[in-house]
């Protein structure tokens, strides 16, 4: 009786790209992705070409190159807190012979403004300018959009502890300035900004803000960074990875939802699945790394946020994401008998594991964040979806 609907809770990569080109289309300022992938022809089913030629038609009649005006914060707000120090009155460093380094393990996660600037930065210099999705002017009247360089996610995840005897963490403080900053430039003043609601925001989900600050009409979804290493001359065969079905993260959900502990005590002693508690620590991700690259599904389950690192690991890995999201498991909770889930690996056996695999070589690109930024990669993507 509920077949149908069990068969919806996995959701297999075709899926994910018929929904992400839905997404697209209520929205404009979703991944840009949408676009290439419809452009190179990956189309699953007959559904998802029809709204393909939605989304390029919307895309034909919007191109043209982003300018961006960039504040000069004082470094304080960006390449400061990489412990850059600068020479005389500079604000940014001279990236032609000095790129600051940003700290490695999970903190890369979160790198998409550094990524970003480096770009901005770069624009000035890299001569022709025919190739580039994003260019920084000096002029603000002659800008698309204005670019506020702060390494937010930097400041937040180093200093936002409170040490002894403070009131408020440096991160507190850092945010409390920028704020005051921004309040006093001209071109807020003349934008009628009188709060945070006009500003657009570049995240990697909305699960931590309250929908007037942040949400899916004005912001910008980006990738996170992998951290697990990508898998250069990949060679796998379906049988050459030994792990049917990884899955690495935390059981027990914030908000307690059902299935992950329904899916972990169901799989858990299947053979050939491999399931990993907590997040990725520092030292694990050589481990992490070894065990993506061995396996052929990689399972993601939504967890207190929409949208998963693990997702993007797992593209890295080339190995293919089996997407369960709390969105579509929630409303059938209490109607469906999860004990189904035995059939779950069986399923899975039956996908064209290599088609898949192709194609995850194809767009891994797409998720890769580089300085210099190369066609398509990351950086140009999120520009890319600021111009549509
Ligand atoms: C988009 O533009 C390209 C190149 O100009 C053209 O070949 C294509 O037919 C257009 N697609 C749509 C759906 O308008
Ligand atoms: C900035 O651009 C506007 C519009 O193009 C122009 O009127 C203004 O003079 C420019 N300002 C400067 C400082 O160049
Ligand atoms: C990948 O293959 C290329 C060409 O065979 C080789 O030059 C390169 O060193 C290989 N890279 C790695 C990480 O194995
Ligand atoms: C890494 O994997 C090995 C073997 O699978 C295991 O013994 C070790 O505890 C793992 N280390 C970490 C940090 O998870
Ligand atoms: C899987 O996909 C590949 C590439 O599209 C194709 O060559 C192959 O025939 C398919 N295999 C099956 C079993 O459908």
């Amino acid at each position: 009786m509920f077949n149908h609907q069990r068969q919806e809770l996995l959701l297999n990569w075709d899926l994910l790209l018929e929904f992400l080109i839905l997404l697209a289309l209520f929205n404009n300022r979703t991944f840009f992705i949408v676009f290439l992938l419809c452009n190179e022809a990956i189309r699953p089913s007959k559904g998802a070409e029809v709204l393909c030629e939605k989304v390029i038609a919307k895309h034909n009649a919007s191109q043209h190159v982003l300018r961006v005006f960039m504040y000069d914060l004082p470094p304080e707000f960006h390449f400061g807190l990489l412990d850059w120090k600068p020479e005389g009155s500079n604000v940014w460093p001279d990236i032609r012979t000095n790129v600051p380094t940003y700290p490695g393990g999970l903190n890369l996660q979160h790198s998409i403004e550094y990524w970003l600037t480096l770009d901005l930065l770069f624009s000035e210099y890299s001569g022709s300018s025919k190739s580039r999705i994003a260019l920084r002017v000096r002029n603000s009247s002659e800008a698309d959009v204005i670019f506020v360089p702060f390494f937010s996610s930097l400041s937040y995840n180093r200093f936002s502890r409170l040490r002894k005897q403070e009131r408020s963490s440096f991160d507190k403080l850092t945010q409390d300035k920028l704020v005051q900053y921004i309040e006093a430039q001209e071109e807020w003043k003349k934008s009628g900004g009188n709060q945070l609601w006009p500003a657009m925001f570049i995240l990697s989900d909305f699960g931590r803000y309250p929908p007037n600050i942040a949400n899916v009409q004005k912001d910008i979804i980006a990738p996170y960074r992998h951290v697990i290493k990508s898998f250069v001359n990949d060679t796998s065969t379906y049988d050459s990875r030994p792990i049917l079905l990884f899955f690495q993260g935390a059981i027990y959900r914030k908000d307690g939802g059902v299935i992950r502990q329904e899916l972990y005590y169901l799989l858990k002693d299947e053979k050939d699945v491999h399931f990993t508690f907590g997040s990725i620590q520092r030292g694990g991700v050589n481990n992490a790394t070894q065990g993506m690259h061995s396996s052929k599904f990689c399972l993601n389950i939504a967890g207190d946020t929409p949208s998963s690192n693990r997702l993007f690991d797992a593209i890295a890995s080339h190995c293919v994401p089996v997407i369960i999201s709390d969105d579509i498991e929630l409303p059938y909770e209490d109607i469906i008998d999860y004990s189904e889930f035995l059939h779950f690996c069986s399923v899975l056996a039956r996908m064209n594991w290599t088609r898949m695999w192709r194609k995850l070589q194809e767009i891994e690109k797409y998720f890769e964040y580089r300085y210099p930024s190369s066609d398509d990669d990351a950086v140009q993507m999120i520009w890319k979806s600021h111009s549509t």
